[in-house]
């Protein structure tokens, strides 16, 4: 991808930049001229392929394993000078070959539950913590939350998106003073490959947004005008 140069250069780290979502957030960054920080999975077999055709700087930590967050990110800490861009897309909606939807909450494994929850809003929070001094004036923080119908059948992913969703708002307020904004983009159902794989009835044009329809909110929310814009939830959805 082509840099644009005339914009000063940035610095972003972005979670879940594997996923067809978090692809689709990560060209946006790299297209405004930011050096791209990106965690993934350890474990998983896929970011190599996804993040080869990018040139990122690539974390392997696994967010479901809050103690490694800690300490690997305290690594980073170190290495990185300032922030400008701060996103969250790693989430939690299936494993394997196992998706988590009509699921009565008790039935889940004591594993998934801090799976789900560790990935999709802790491990953020202890991310946050450690990086937040070398937030830049002006800087963004971004979440990716989730719209919902209703929450049964996927309780603790709901909650994990409802979770990330209260600590951004309530970000937003205490860092107002330091001119930095923290909001969520909320989307519906989005045509990515993991829920293709796993809700192919509703992968269509009829019931689904694209990751380029989220990349379209999240250039906004980088850019200049978006300056004054915090503590909002902003819902895309067919
Ligand atoms: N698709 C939708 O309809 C939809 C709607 C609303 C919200 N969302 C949210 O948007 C985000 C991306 O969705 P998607 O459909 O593109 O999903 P996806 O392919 O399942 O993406 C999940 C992402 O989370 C990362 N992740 C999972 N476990 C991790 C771990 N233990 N450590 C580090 N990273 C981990 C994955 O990274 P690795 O590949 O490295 O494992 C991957 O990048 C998710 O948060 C999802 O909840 C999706």
């Amino acid at each position: 991808m082509q840099r644009n140069t005339d914009i000063p250069r940035k610095t972003a780290l972005i979670t879940g930049a594997t996923s067809g979502i978090g692809e689709a957030l990560m060209q946006e960054l790299l297209a405004s001229n930011t050096e791209v920080y990106a965690i993934v999975s350890p474990h998983s077999a896929q970011h190599a392929s996804v993040l080869k055709r990018y040139a990122v700087n690539v974390y392997p930590i696994d967010l479901g394993d809050l103690s490694q967050v800690a300490s690997q990110i305290g690594k980073l800490y170190k290495r990185l000078s300032s922030i400008d861009f701060l996103v969250h897309v790693a989430g939690v909606y299936h494993y394997g070959e196992k998706v988590y939807s009509d699921i009565k909450f008790e039935d889940y494994q004591m594993d998934e539950l801090s799976n789900i929850m560790n990935v999709g809003y802790s491990s953020f929070t202890v991310i946050t913590h450690k990086l937040l001094p070398k937030l830049t004036s002006g800087a963004r923080i971004i979440g990716i939350s989730g719209t919902f119908s209703s929450a049964q059948g996927w309780l603790p992913y709901y909650m994990s998106k409802k979770n990330l969703e209260s600590f951004i708002i309530g970000l937003a307020d205490e860092l107002k003073a330091r001119n930095i904004t923290a909001n969520c983009i909320s989307p519906g159902d989005t045509i990515t490959p993991s829920y293709q794989r796993f809700f192919p009835e509703y992968a269509t044009e009829e019931y689904a947004i694209t990751p380029a329809d989220i990349g379209a909110i999240f250039k906004f929310l980088l850019s200049e005008p978006a300056r004054y814009v915090t503590g909002q939830i902003i819902t895309v959805r067919k």
